[in-house]
């Protein structure tokens, strides 16, 4: 299958039309001869803007899927849904727990900034769940990814309030999901944040469709908040399945990206936005 790969959202803008503008959030739109698919939305700001610049017509996606509950994945929904009317919204359950995050003393909510009803008045058809689906032919939102390895730990500045007020406490962000194609090139993951590990979503995308040929990984790795063991042994990971291509975005900031330009060459570059993948 041919695929298009485009970012739509994220912190930076690449060298592309002078009306796209940068967020701090990721989307991703996905064009494939079966049909084309949206990845997370950014925090709302952008979207509408930067689709228009890139000639990417919204009208035309088959189905939205969801990495997480994060307000900069989820914020664009609204403005998304207005564009498009009723339209299957694939994500993990968890998507609408309220989320704190605590640093230097500030707390903020970080969760979904809209409620489930609301989002359904504008045309969204929630299809939550647990496991791996395949919401369209070789395009596929992963599921809940086991927690293997030791190194790849939660953020000990979120926090999760269930919905009887318990706070659980890091925020195992058992939503986080990534989005994989099937491609004529070989498996194409794209990352929401990551917070589940990218070696732990590596190793369960390959166990789950048996197969170890991976193309490439774009997204938000979080590897901006890894300790150097964490960062280490993702670099071997990715030299191991000698993925072709590393497209970081968003939560991998700017430091652990320049470490992976030194590492990796021409195979790396930046998923700003206006970046293109074809697979
Ligand atoms: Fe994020
Ligand atoms: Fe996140």
């Amino acid at each position: 299958m041919k695929t298009r790969l485009t970012i739509l959202c994220e912190n930076s803008v690449g060298h592309h039309p002078s009306d796209i503008i940068g967020e701090h959030g990721f989307s991703c739109f996905l064009e494939t001869d079966n049909g084309n698919y949206l990845f997370d939305t950014g925090q709302g700001f952008s979207i509408i803007q930067n689709a228009m610049a890139l000639n990417i017509d919204l009208r035309t996606i088959d189905a939205i899927l969801i990495s997480h509950g994060h307000y900069d994945h989820t914020g664009g929904l609204p403005a998304v849904l207005k564009v498009k009317g009723v339209v299957d919204v694939y994500a993990h359950n968890d998507i609408f727990a309220r989320r704190i995050s605590s640093k230097n003393g500030v707390s903020r909510d970080i969760g979904i900034p809209y409620r489930r009803h609301y989002l359904e008045s504008l045309g969204a058809r929630f299809k939550l769940g647990f496991q791996m689906v395949e919401t369209g032919p070789g395009v596929y939102l992963t599921g809940e990814i086991p927690r293997q390895s030791s190194f790849e730990k939660d953020d000990p500045n979120m926090t999760l309030i269930t919905s009887d007020g318990q706070r659980i406490h890091p925020d195992p962000l058992l939503d986080d999901l990534s989005l994989v194609v099937e491609t004529e090139k070989g498996l194409i993951i794209v990352l929401g944040c990551a917070h589940a590990g990218m070696i732990n979503i590596i190793n369960y995308v390959i166990k789950q469709l048996s197969n170890d040929h991976i193309f490439a990984i774009i997204g938000g790795t979080h590897l901006g908040f890894a300790t150097d063991r964490q960062f280490d042994e993702t670099l071997k990971v990715i030299d191991k399945y000698k993925i072709e291509h590393i497209g970081v975005s968003h939560c991998t900031g700017l430091e652990k990206a320049a470490l992976l330009h030194a590492h990796l060459g021409n195979r790396f570059f930046f998923g700003s936005v206006g970046a293109v993948l074809e697979g």
